[in-house]
């Protein structure tokens, strides 16, 4: 309407006078009407669900180049009623970061990306707007024995995931990558730009797992950088249905929390072609990283699981950054490729996740093979991700992640498939969640756990406008636990007013008139 439109414009009339000449930031600013627009907005989309026509679009994009265009940008969009999404690598699973039912404004931080990596001292700045690879390359470029413990596929972005946890093949021996992080920079609603000692012990606490779209816009992150032997040793060993994987998968679930930490495990459900033309079978993939030899390995996990029958040939030495594209599925031997933001395929997909306390019987599995065996599972898996470990050692109100000792595995559902079309997708839609009321017999309860950074507004969600402590805490205990009433009393002390918003963002408490 034309209401819309006059704000659009004043918007851009504020943001022009907010700047001055040298700061330029006309040319970070991309409308509808800018040839680039359409690249710009696409770019590092992750899940197609939320690419189509019908998907609400931005009435403006910003691409800061410097930290006085976020600073009018967050001045301009208070007073002309616009909110903002802010977006690093754009992995949000439900879109967040770049969609939203009421006029927004997109702040796409792409171009604060540089990674300094300090090897003396084992530390690095990271922007928020490079990806995980990005700083797993810049690591490795300098030295074969430190890395960093974050996610495994190379293009998510630092800053949706440090904001909401961040795990991945070294948590057993380290924790997240938000367990990493000792000083950030921040900027707030107020457009100060803190620093840890500025802003204090509460919210240093609450950015480093409290979520994204809700403090502030964090534009970088100082983190530890942790020690690894320069041969890591790798392996996958496969097991379908007629080669015993409903009892080894059982097995798995009393092992694999207990091994030693520095040998992490994960187990990927798909459905295969079995070996018997036109049938399918359930396959169950063994992954693992052990930071050390083949030599070491070998003994260890026919004495511990002997079950699987792990032999040598399953397993490669490689170095720590050879792992990430091993497990991130990239089939190149060059790590280059760390530095390519659409090295990954993309897809329409949906995700889910649990915590599991205790271990599945094998009647269960049955049960899951079940689900996985109808037509709709075609694109699908289920992962188990190991626990124990660091992940043990650390107390659940350390930071807002709180998912540590108790769990034996995080379990997470995927379904993809690869064409929009409305019937198809909600047929996809409802077979995860017929698997997810499925597993509530297993896995924990009261709060049923979910991953933040594994976002599924299945499990609650904020209204656009006033929401209230009541309605935000049912998808905030789930993911937060006791943390919840912690993140509600930083976000009400630093954010009051509630300008930094969406569907899963802690509220403040302020009671409405
Ligand atoms: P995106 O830019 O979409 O941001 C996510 C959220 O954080 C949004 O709400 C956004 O507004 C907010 N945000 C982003 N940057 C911010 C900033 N600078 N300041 C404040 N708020 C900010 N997780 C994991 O732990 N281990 C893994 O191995 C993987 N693997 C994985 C693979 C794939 C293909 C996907 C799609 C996702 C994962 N994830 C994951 C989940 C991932 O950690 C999660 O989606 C992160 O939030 C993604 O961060 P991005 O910056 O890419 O997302």
């Amino acid at each position: 309407g034309t209401t819309l439109a006059h704000s659009h414009e004043d918007f851009l009339h504020c943001l022009s006078l907010r700047s001055a000449k040298s700061d330029s930031i006309s040319r970070v600013i991309y409308t509808q009407n800018n040839s680039s627009y359409s690249s710009i907005l696409d770019a590092s989309i992750q899940n197609y669900r939320f690419a189509t026509p019908a998907t609400p679009k931005p009435s403006v994009i910003v691409t800061p180049r410097q930290t006085s265009h976020i600073q009018a940008t967050i001045y301009c969009s208070k007073k002309y009623g616009l909110q903002i999404r802010i977006r690093s690598g754009g992995h949000d699973v439900e879109g967040l970061s770049y969609v939203s039912e009421v006029p927004f404004v997109i702040l796409d931080l792409l171009n604060f990306r540089a990674v300094e990596v300090d090897t003396k001292n084992k530390v690095a700045w990271v922007e928020s707007g490079a990806t995980i690879g990005e700083l797993y390359y810049r690591i490795a470029e300098k030295s074969k024995t430190l890395a960093f413990p974050a996610g495994v596929c190379h293009t998510v972005g630092v800053g949706g995931h440090f904001s909401g946890g961040g795990y991945g093949m070294l948590m057993r021996k380290y924790g997240l990558a938000a367990d990493h992080v000792i000083d950030a920079h921040l900027i707030d609603v107020n457009g100060r730009i803190i620093d840890r000692k500025s802003m204090g012990e509460d919210l240093f606490w609450a950015i480093r797992g409290g979520g994204g779209n809700t403090f502030g816009i964090v534009l970088a992150w100082k983190v530890k950088l942790v020690s690894i032997p320069a041969v890591v040793t790798v392996f996958t060993v496969n097991r379908d249905l007629e080669q015993n994987a409903t009892k080894i998968v059982h097995r798995w679930q009393y092992i694999a929390h207990k091994l030693p930490d520095d040998i992490f495990t994960d187990v990927t459900i798909t459905k295969v072609n079995s070996s018997q033309e036109g049938k399918k079978t359930i396959q169950a993939a063994f992954k693992a990283l052990f930071l050390g030899g083949v030599d070491k390995l070998i003994p260890l996990i026919q004495d511990r699981f002997p079950e699987l029958g792990l032999v040598k040939e399953n397993c490669i030495e490689m170095s720590w950054v050879e792992s990430i594209l091993y497990f991130g599925g990239v089939s190149t031997k060059s790590s280059d490729v760390l530095l390519d933001r659409d090295a990954l395929p993309k897809q329409f997909f949906k995700l889910k996740s649990d915590y599991l306390k205790e271990p599945i019987p094998e009647s269960g599995f049955e049960g899951i093979w079940r689900t996985f065996s109808e037509k709709e599972a075609e694109f699908s898996f289920m992962m188990m991700v190991a626990f124990g470990g660091k992940m043990d050692a650390i107390p659940e109100t350390e930071l807002p992640y709180p998912h540590r000792a108790g769990n034996l595995y995080q379990a997470s559902y995927l379904v993809g498939w690869s064409k929009e079309e409305n019937a198809e997708s909600q047929k996809y839609i409802s077979w995860i969640r017929r698997l997810y009321s499925y597993m509530a017999t297993y896995v924990s309860k009261s709060p049923r756990e979910a991953y933040y950074n594994y976002r599924d507004l299945d499990i609650g969600t904020n209204n656009n406008g006033y929401t209230s402590y009541a309605q935000a805490s049912i998808w905030g205990r789930k993911d937060f636990k006791n943390n919840f009433n912690r993140l509600v009393h930083v976000k009400t002390v630093v954010d009051p007013e509630n300008f930094f918003k969406n569907e899963q963002s802690i509220p403040p408490i302020s009671p409405p008139l």
